[in-house]
């Protein structure tokens, strides 16, 4: 999205000051591979293969990589391929269906597809994932050999356009395992945070967000925020960004759809990485008290 786009630019280097936080991600090796359906059907049976994959799946990652598969603390080999790191919002989950999931309808509906950003899906991804069982929902990702979409139209990615790549030519069966298991279980309904308005249509539209952190509690939020953001000069008690002149008021406030993945799930290129807050899932409890606490403007000024 293009605003998640500028978000990362401004504070791309908070990383560089808060580097001593960060840790590796440790859960072992990614499961069995599970099985795949065949072209054109629906595979509707779990296998004990496919149960034993998803059991073993870090939904946690699949959360990060929802957002940025093609890094490293996503398990994807490294150096990933140009054609992906050269062209990210043609590959990137969050691109096509919005960093609240609910694609053309949510946030996203103020994007325009561009040279460089793809027309974004119309699906929900929370309500597709609710109604679809583990395998249905890897099947929708990893299309190899299961489910045929839209024709292939370009080499082996599949993508380059708005059509939805083929993630089995992309990623490791455990990736995709963790990408169906932040789905299924690890995803955050935004309906929780924040009052979602919308007018106008998609590309174009306009959102607008109100009612931050819904009945969370500001008081929590603080206390959260001061015991686990302020730490190693990362943000302080005003919600400043190292090196930066945005704030995390600020942000929260006009990019709330964002935010929290950022928070909850880990913001690629920074030290907002593989916290230990990030290592163990957040309650929707503590990010509706955050978004609480950070919605009010004398606490956390723009
Ligand atoms: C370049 C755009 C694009 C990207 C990137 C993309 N998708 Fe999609 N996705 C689509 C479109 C368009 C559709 C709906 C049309 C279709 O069936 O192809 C779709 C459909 C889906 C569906 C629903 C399948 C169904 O049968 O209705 C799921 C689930 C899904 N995507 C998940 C993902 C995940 C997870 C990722 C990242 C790993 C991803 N998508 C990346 C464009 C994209």
């Amino acid at each position: 999205m293009q605003a998640k786009k500028r978000f990362i630019t401004r504070i791309m280097f908070a990383g560089i000051i808060c580097v001593g936080l960060t840790q590796c991600a440790k859960d072992g090796a990614e499961g069995p591979a599970g099985t795949n359906g065949t072209n054109g059907v629906d595979a509707n049976a779990i296998s004990a293969a496919d149960q034993a994959a998803y059991n073993a799946a870090n939904g946690l990652k699949g959360g990060l990589a929802y957002n940025e598969f093609y890094i490293s603390e996503t398990d994807f080999p490294q150096p990933a391929d140009t054609m992906i790191t050269n062209n990210p919002d043609f590959f990137r989950c969050a691109s096509c269906h919005g960093m609240d999931l609910l694609g053309s309808n949510g946030a996203a509906i103020a994007d325009v597809p561009t040279a460089s950003a793809p027309t974004v899906s119309s699906i929900n991804l929370n309500t597709y994932a609710a109604s679809h069982n583990i395998k249905q929902v890897y099947d929708a990702v990893k299309h190899t050999g299961g489910r045929l979409r839209k024709p292939i139209s370009y080499n082996s990615f599949t993508s380059l356009n708005s059509n939805m790549p083929d993630y089995g030519l992309i990623m490791s069966d455990g990736m995709i395992w963790n990408i169906v298991k932040y789905l299924k279980e690890k995803a955050v309904n935004t309906d929780k945070l924040y009052d979602l308005t919308t007018s106008g249509t998609y590309p174009g539209g306009t959102a607008t967000f109100t009612n931050f952190g819904k009945d969370g509690i500001a008081a929590k939020g603080i206390i959260y925020y001061n015991a686990n953001c302020t730490t190693a000069g990362c943000h302080n008690s005003t919600g400043s960004i190292p090196s930066s002149t945005e704030t995390v008021g600020g942000i929260l406030r006009s990019e709330p759809y964002a935010a929290y993945h950022l928070i909850k799930f880990g913001f690629p290129g920074t030290a907002m990485i593989n916290l230990p807050f990030q290592l163990t899932t957040m309650p929707d409890t503590t990010l509706q008290n955050l978004y609480k606490a950070i919605s009010d403007t004398t606490a956390f000024p723009n």
